[in-house]
């Protein structure tokens, strides 16, 4: 390809993908597949990796991120990222109006009013319609550059219309996790027996300054933009303002309004009081904006924030009660988490007693007290949390909360890993609450699915002795069970079937009941589909590992650490002989894999490498798609291997049917080879 043909074909791909892009995100709908989006993708990948002087700043394939960040260089904002003043009530939102009406002589006054998001500034520098620089808040006057990370943000335009914008202008929005994202990250790392994350806001704060923009680029990322900066803006009002950003794409949230008087703030606020629950991201209050720009000049800023704009905070839905005692609580994979005990206190029409503290970094940042009065509120998640603590009512001499160093279980010193927010009990194998989490994870229903035990049922096990480990359940006997407090004749059967039947459960979910760190449901689908054995799997070598997609260094580590013990070993060999699966079966394997190729005909040509011909005309009928001996118009694919005839290449490009490589083909389905 000569660089004009290459420069051409970049420029359409680039068209094509970015409209795609803004569809899917934008507007919910989507024309393609994942996977003709994927190879789109790819397609312009690999022609940016040939012709590197083509690829601009604005490619859609920055999306995808790939920069590792050493050290975020500072940068100083154009204009400074001021803060905003805040009101709880009425009164002193009626104040503020009074204010802004003293100070513009009686001229009249629109307001805007937008939600305030609960995430994180960002300031971008559009030049020449090209975003040239994303920057965190800092201290306002100076902040952390995240170009490379906010490229990953879907939603973000990474160029606008240069015939409607100013040659440079910035704007300012919020980056944000949804809630949806954050709940479905928390409930993997629970799955790994992972310490959870405390909160959307903080992990969405964190995700931007991580070092590595793909990891970013996975974590879905979104933000609004709210508000445009610059010395010669072509409008005059913030109204005409965000009018101007919806035209150029940028992601405004449609929940904003005009609004001409105190009353009608009043009502806006009303109205969102309890809809707000209903939108993808926490919002913690609205933002009132005087909305004429000469209007906000006149009117000017303090040093920390403007005079022309305020924040209403709702009352969260909280209460305050006393802190009694902090305990804490050891899990599966021994990391401790502090719970606080409080005098029972209503809230939200539920009585609540205990709240997470998350970790030692937490009760740091609350400067928590024993006796302390604390602010207790209930967010999307079911555990309540401390989220302040009142200085004002603190007794004299409160002590301090000391986060012990030994377990509050077993007693074995603590340990914490360097950087790691959270405390662990390296006692895995002697440490109650540890071995009792493994039975509870072990009979769970994605692993063995053992229903007819309970965790009361479990305690009972081990304390009398009866099962210290998984492979123990498999040797009860009717009168080990009949003894238990509470079973009779039938539930005593009930129980003992219930653990028979589960030897029927596939080895994906075996693996996955072992409880080897960092191996979730999804992570033990994988292993299993590769590996196809127990046996293959152990024989594993590290790089045998690292070579499975999705399989990082963190998880192959793992396993090889599981896989030298020769305790697990043990416990392994236990339940090879209780007659448990651990080998996929072959019909198993036979599964559908996906639906990415659903409605798409491909034809297979030539010889390859990885897979033989009849293996990839296997994998794509696994994959939803049909198979069709001859190039012809109703072709999607032609999946072409070495020392193909020409003729039927060059049928193909007529057609212009999509040629694709056996490289290509397994990238864009994740094949494990
Ligand atoms: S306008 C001078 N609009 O609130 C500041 N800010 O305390 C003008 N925020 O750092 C900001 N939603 O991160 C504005 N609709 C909105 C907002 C919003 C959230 C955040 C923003 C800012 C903080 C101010």
């Amino acid at each position: 390809m000569t660089q004009e043909e290459a420069k051409n074909k970049i420029g359409s791909l680039t068209a094509e993908i970015n409209r795609h892009n803004h569809l899917y995100y934008m507007e919910n709908k989507s024309e393609i597949s994942d996977f003709e989006f994927d190879r789109l993708m790819k397609e312009l990948q690999d022609l940016e990796a040939e012709f590197p002087d083509l690829a601009t700043p604005d490619s859609p394939t920055q999306r995808v991120g790939g920069t590792i960040t050493k050290e975020f260089e500072t940068v100083t904002h154009a204009f400074p990222m001021l803060s905003l003043g805040n009101t709880y009530n009425p009164e002193e939102l009626e104040e503020f109006d009074k204010r802004v009406a003293k100070q513009l002589e009686d001229e009249p006054y629109t307001y805007f009013c937008e939600l305030k998001f609960d995430g994180v500034a960002i300031s971008l520098t559009y030049e020449n319609g090209v975003l040239t620089r994303a920057a965190t808040r800092g201290d306002g006057t100076r902040g952390d550059d995240i170009t490379a990370n906010a490229k990953t943000i879907r939603t973000l335009p990474l160029s606008v219309d240069k015939s409607k914008a100013p040659a440079r202008f910035e704007v300012r929005g919020e980056v944000y996790m949804s809630r949806e994202v954050f709940n479905r990250i928390n409930r993997e790392k629970e799955e790994n027996g992972e310490a959870l994350l405390a909160n959307p806001r903080n992990t969405a704060s964190g995700t931007l300054k991580m070092q590595d923009s793909s990891i970013v680029a996975k974590r879905h990322l979104d933000c609004y933009i709210y508000s445009m900066v610059g010395d010669d803006l072509p409008v005059e009002t913030h109204e005409e303002a965000i009018k101007l950003l919806e035209e150029l794409n940028f992601k405004v949230s449609p929940t904003y309004r005009k609004c001409g008087s105190l009353k009608e703030i009043e009502k806006y606020i009303s109205d969102w009081e309890e809809e707000r629950h209903n939108l993808p991201l926490d919002t913690d209050g609205i933002v009132i904006k005087v909305n004429s720009l000469a209007q906000q000049r006149e009117l000017g800023s303090t040093a920390k924030s403007p005079r022309w704009a305020i924040a209403y905070k709702y009352q969260a839905e909280g209460a305050q009660t006393t802190l009694k005692e902090v305990t804490y609580q050891v899990g599966r994979t021994g990391a401790v988490t502090p719970v606080a005990n409080l005098e029972p206190v209503l809230l939200a029409g539920t009585t609540v007693k205990r709240a997470s503290l998350y970790n030692a970094n937490e009760i740091e940042r609350l400067d928590l007290r024993i006796g302390d009065t604390v602010s207790v509120e209930k967010g999307g998640e079911i555990i309540p949390k401390v989220t302040a603590v009142d200085p004002t009512k603190r007794e004299a001499n409160s002590q301090p909360v000391n986060y012990p160093d030994k377990c509050p279980e077993c007693e074995t010193p603590l340990v914490r890993k360097e950087g790691e927010a959270v405390h662990y009990c390296p006692n895995t194998k002697g440490c109650p609450p540890q071995i009792k989490g493994r039975i509870e994870h072990f009979i769970q229903r994605r692993a063995m699915d053992i229903n007819s035990i309970g965790s009361r049922t479990i305690a009972m096990l081990y304390e009398k002795g009866l099962v210290k480990s998984p492979a123990d359940l498999y040797s009860l006997s009717y009168d080990d069970v009949y003894e238990l407090e509470g079973f009779k004749d039938q539930s005593t059967k009930n129980l003992l079937e219930g653990i028979e039947a589960s030897k029927a459960q596939p080895f994906r979910n075996v693996l996955f009941a072992l409880g080897i760190r960092y191996v979730g449901r999804t992570v033990a689908e994988k292993l299993a589909a590769h590996f196809k054995t127990l046996e293959n799997l152990k024989q594993a070598s590290y790089e045998d590992l690292v070579g499975v997609h999705e399989i990082g260094e963190r998880i192959a580590e793992s396993v090889m650490e599981f896989f030298t013990d020769e305790e697990w070993l043990e416990e392994v060999q236990r339940l090879q002989e209780a007659g448990l699966r651990f080998e996929e079966e072959e019909e198993e394997q036979q599964e559908q894999a996906s639906d990415s190729l659903a409605g798409k005909t491909l034809v297979v040509s030539g010889v390859f490498t990885a897979f033989s011909r009849d293996e990839l005309k296997d994998i794509i009928r696994k994959h939803g798609g049909k198979v069709a001996g001859s190039v012809s118009g109703k072709t999607d694919y032609l999946v072409a291997g070495e020392n193909m005839g020409p003729s039927k290449l060059d049928k193909a490009r007529s057609l212009n049917v999509n040629i694709i490589s056996e490289k290509d083909f397994i990238e864009l389905l994740d094949l494990t080879i």
